[in-house]
């Protein structure tokens, strides 16, 4: 046994010397990236992480996810990244002003860093515009909703006189600033009168944050009959559309479109016949969770620089097409 150990010795340690290089070379190219994202309860983020998810296993890449509900999880959720020897990370900050933070902290670890969905701020305030970002083309998404509200009112006979529009905004965040503007401009250029467009800031982007900003417009406004409700993004209107509804307004009498078309917009439209969240614009998921990872995986082992600036569009959904559009986007497990 230690005659046949002596001879097999040399050649053992001759293949570890050999080989030794080469696993510590897969170690270092084996590429990780994060995707860091602001409300990890949101349909959307999880269906972002879900795409991300397909490019890794399609390219080869680690993905590592991680939820970052303030603006402490995120610097440390970096250090994180950084001790698992992550070269780079998509980023929905959930405080736009760590922008600067962000990035002097990725680029003191030497790591990549693309925003998506929300734009980052630089320290003076404005939109930092140094790292790539993709989002959603804004304006026109925020027209479109407005434009599928509008119709259904024409279609229901409503009287101008007896309707107001509570518009929820939240323009601390260019992108929520940017649809709203958008949405009112619409509104506004089709003859709603200005009184009538209730601008209610929400002081959160979600479910409850739209709730209690449409309820101080509501008991405001107690002459109006009926109405439109519109905000960023689907939690929010159905926070409106509720309030609404607990002061007795059903669907014959709201019009709520949402934004992002995701579990919470499917559940009203297939599920709930009285609602009043009337439809969404169904975003794309895909662009966001899988191009952004495969934008940051060809710039980190290739060097190619991704754009700048992706906008991506979206696609009305309501009760008559929703099932279609779904099918066509492969995105059926929406459907509670
Ligand atoms: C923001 C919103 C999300 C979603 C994304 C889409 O982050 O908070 O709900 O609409 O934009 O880019």
């Amino acid at each position: 046994m230690y005659k046949l150990a002596r001879t097999l010795w040399p050649g053992f340690f001759l293949a570890l010397v050999l080989l030794a290089p080469l696993t510590s070379c897969y170690q270092q190219s084996e590429i990780k990236i994060g995707f860091l994202v602001k409300a990890p309860e949101e349909t959307w983020f999880q269906k972002e992480w879900d795409f991300a998810e397909q490019a890794s296993k399609d390219m080869g890449f680690r993905l590592i996810k991680l939820g970052v509900a303030d603006g402490l999880s995120v610097l440390s959720a970096i250090d994180n990244l950084a001790a698992q020897n992550a070269q780079g990370f998509v980023i929905c900050s959930p405080d736009v002003k760590l922008g600067s933070a962000i990035v002097a902290r990725a680029a003191y670890f030497g790591m990549k860093v693309i925003a998506v969905d929300d734009q980052l701020l630089d320290s003076d305030g404005s939109i930092l515009r140094t790292i790539p970002y993709i989002g959603i083309s804004a304006r026109e998404i925020g027209i479109s909703a407005a434009a599928i509200a509008w119709t259904e009112f024409l279609a229901r006979d409503w009287k101008l006189e007896d309707t107001a529009a509570i518009v929820i905004t939240y323009n601390q965040l260019e992108t929520a600033r940017a649809r709203m503007a958008g949405a009112i401009s619409y509104l506004d250029a089709v003859g709603i009168p200005p009184e009538s467009i209730l601008d209610s800031p929400q002081k959160t982007t979600n479910v409850a944050g739209g709730h209690s900003a449409a309820n101080f417009a509501i008991t405001k406004n107690p002459q109006v009959k009926h109405w439109i409700v519109l905000g960023l993004n689907d939690e929010t209107v159905l926070g409106g559309v509720q309030a609404l509804e607990t002061r007795g307004f059903t669907g014959k009498d709201v019009i709520g479109v949402g934004i992002n078309g995701m579990t919470l917009a499917v559940t009203e439209l297939s599920t709930k016949p009285d609602s009043g969240f009337f439809g969404s614009i169904l975003l794309d998921a895909k662009k966001h969770g899988y191009d952004s990872t495969a934008m940051l995986y060809r710039w980190i082992r290739d060097g190619i620089e991704p754009e700048m600036d992706t906008r991506t569009s979206g696609q009305a959904i309501t009760r008559e097409n929703y099932m279609e559009v779904l099918t066509n986007h492969g995105l059926l497990d929406l459907i509670p």
